[in-house]
């Protein structure tokens, strides 16, 4: 069974890679030429961990190629499943650009062929699949489709772990919805296990059930930083111990409230920016959801407030950050909280060096010469007057904050991951996210 897969981004490429993984032939279609090159001779354009190993087990064993030929991938296979990008336009709403230019490719190819099924894997809002990508469709590929919308909930790091083993499948689908072969395509990815709950649904309940999962997620996420902040004014309150009991109850659970200096990627800022926008749209108060982005808005600055308290001024210090990418095992910096945070400090005047394991190249793409770029952790922190960690890597965790100051000239941490909030910080200047010590 062959099956096409449009845009090549995390989404679009980790599922190529696992269906491809799964038996079936696939055809990867993006229209960025420099990507392609890239994939054809096995690299995969960013870093995401076991990627490239399936990439260049499968090209060996021919099922999987690359192509800008949108004539050739739908001639060649009966299910196309569209993963492109949905960003936000200039008044920070969803712009479709891409998804129609893609719509309206395939569509001309589909009119040459029996039927065809189009899966919709890009987020978008509700109404879109209704109003714009079917009478596309109905237009141009005369019928002759078979239309799901079909979410991604996978997570960068992890796109291969939960492109496998999915929490659920939510298929949105419209009058005579046929989703028995998208059925049998997640039996294959799935394998022996067991299928996860499947939702059958209209298409504007399926994309809801996109966006509130990433605006509940975000909303997790910004509560646990309010109840931080307020930790912060208790004595021996620790936000790390509260959260963990507050989410050992299953109704709640622990996941996603961790505090520190707030969440960013591409999806999660996006996604909740998009809903708060077309609620306005609606006239709909999105009281909680503009709490959620403001409350996320100031992390950063909380963490700058700290190093100006212990350093008095800026001006000429020299400040080591420690991770730069919105989260570890990735290198993307979209919506990092890296960027204000740099961006601030060097309108202060602040000496910068930064460090990280793998979001190094993207990061001197924006700063190029204003900040230094280390080898290691400990060139990074030498010399300087502050360390500000940003993002929790594991070889970041691995080490003693004793072990770092050693080769700082003043013993002063902030801690925007809490990754040392219970190690031996004694006789160092700490701040950690949402920990009183005194
Ligand atoms: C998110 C969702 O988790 C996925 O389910 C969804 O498919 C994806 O968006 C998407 O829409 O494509 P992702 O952006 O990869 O995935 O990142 P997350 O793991 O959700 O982390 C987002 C941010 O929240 C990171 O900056 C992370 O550091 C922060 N975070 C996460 C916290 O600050 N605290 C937490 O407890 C958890």
């Amino acid at each position: 069974m062959d099956i096409s897969v449009i845009g090549l981004g995390y989404v679009g490429l980790a599922t190529s890679l696992v269906l491809s993984n799964s038996g079936f032939r696939i055809i990867g279609v993006d229209n960025k030429r420099e990507k392609l090159e890239k994939l054809k001779i096995g690299n995969i354009p960013f870093h995401e961990p076991g990627l490239d190993l399936i990439l260049k087990k499968n090209q060996i064993k021919k099922q999987i190629e690359f192509t800008n030929d949108y004539e050739y991938a739908i001639k060649n296979s009966y299910m196309t499943f569209v993963c492109v990008d949905t960003p936000l336009n200039a008044k920070r709403t969803i712009d479709l650009t891409f998804l129609k230019e893609s719509i309206n490719s395939l569509s001309k190819e589909i009119s040459k062929k029996r039927k065809h099924a189009v899966i919709i894997k890009s987020t978008v809002v509700p109404g879109t699949c209704d109003n714009v990508i079917k009478p596309i469709l109905n237009k141009k590929a005369k019928g002759k489709f078979h239309l799901i919308l079909n979410p991604e909930f996978l997570r960068e790091g992890f796109a291969l772990c939960d492109t496998l083993n999915p929490d659920r499948i939510v298929m949105g689908v419209g009058d005579n919805a046929n989703v028995t072969n998208l059925q049998t395509v997640y039996k294959k990815i799935v394998k022996k296990r067991k299928l996860p709950p499947m939702i059958v649904t209209s298409y504007v309940n399926a994309e809801l059930i996109k966006y509130a999962s990433n605006a509940f997620l975000a909303t997790k996420i910004s509560f646990a930083n309010s109840i931080a902040d307020l930790c912060e004014k208790i004595s021996h309150a620790d936000i790390g111990i509260v959260m963990n009991g507050v989410g050992l109850d299953k109704r709640i659970s622990n996941s996603f409230l961790n505090a520190g200096v707030g969440f960013g990627g591409s999806c999660l800022p996006k996604d909740l920016q998009t809903l708060i926008s077309f609620s306005d749209q609606l006239e709909q108060k999105s009281s909680l959801l503009k709490a959620t982005m403001e409350i996320n808005r100031l992390r950063p600055k909380i963490l700058l407030k700290k190093a100006k308290e212990k350093l008095g001024s800026i001006q000429g210090k020299k400040i080591s950050i420690l991770g730069l990418a919105f989260k570890p095992n990735t290198d993307d910096i979209r919506h990092a909280p890296s960027l204000p945070i740099i961006k601030n400090l060097l309108k202060e005047n602040a000496i910068i060096s930064v460090f990280d394991p793998k979001a190094m190249p993207n990061m001197e793409s924006i700063f190029h010469k204003s900040i230094l770029y280390a080898k290691s952790v400990s060139d990074c922190v030498k010399n300087s007057d502050c360390c500000i960690i940003l993002t929790e890597w594991d070889i970041f965790k691995k080490l003693s904050p004793q072990k770092i100051v050693r080769h700082m000239n003043k013993p002063i941490i902030i801690d925007g991951r809490r990754i040392f909030s219970n190690s031996n910080t004694l006789n160092i200047d700490y701040y950690c996210v949402g920990k009183n010590f005194s």
